[in-house]
């Protein structure tokens, strides 16, 4: 491809990416949002560093509304790149080494280091509501698109 030519955009919002659950370090479920951490596809572009705002499907087919952490973990000191989804409206239950699709529909905020976990938490409700203020708006949208 020619370098004055526009490049292709990845992580389209209507880009699925598929992830298998692993264990993290299990923090995130004492503290109150239970995520899974994924293990995305070899080969996977990832969306840049942030939070997101997506639709996730797990392996029974159920779609769920989710907010999305992709990047390090500065507020426990963890430089490592982590892939966690928090599903919302979902009865926790053991889900490694199950398959987790999402799509992302809006990137929320960057990855900040919080002084405490406290006010991780804060933040992560802040995340969860915009999520489903985002894709409560969308999901109409979402079904049409499915249906047509
Ligand atoms: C929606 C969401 C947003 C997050 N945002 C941040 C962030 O801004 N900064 C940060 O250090 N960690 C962030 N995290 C990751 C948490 O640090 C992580 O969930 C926590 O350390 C527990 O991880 P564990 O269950 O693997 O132990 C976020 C996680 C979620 C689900």
């Amino acid at each position: 491809m020619k370098s004055d030519q526009p490049q292709p955009k990845v992580n389209k919002a209507d880009t699925w990416l598929t992830g298998l659950v692993i264990k993290g370090d299990g923090r995130g479920r004492t503290l109150g949002w239970p995520t899974a951490n994924l293990k995305l596809d070899s080969g996977t572009q990832r969306p840049a560093d942030g939070v997101y705002a997506a639709w996730a499907t797990l392996a029974d087919g159920v779609v769920h509304q989710a907010a999305v952490h992709v990047g390090p973990r500065p507020t426990v000191a963890d430089p490592t790149t982590t892939v966690e989804v928090l599903l919302l409206d979902f009865a926790d239950r053991d889900l490694y080494g199950e398959l987790i699709s999402f799509r992302v529909v809006r990137r929320l905020r960057d990855i900040k280091k919080f002084d405490d976990l406290d006010q991780l938490k804060q933040a992560i409700l802040t995340d969860c509501q915009q999520t489903r203020e985002i894709l409560g708006i969308k999901k109409g949208q979402l079904q049409t698109d499915l249906n047509s």
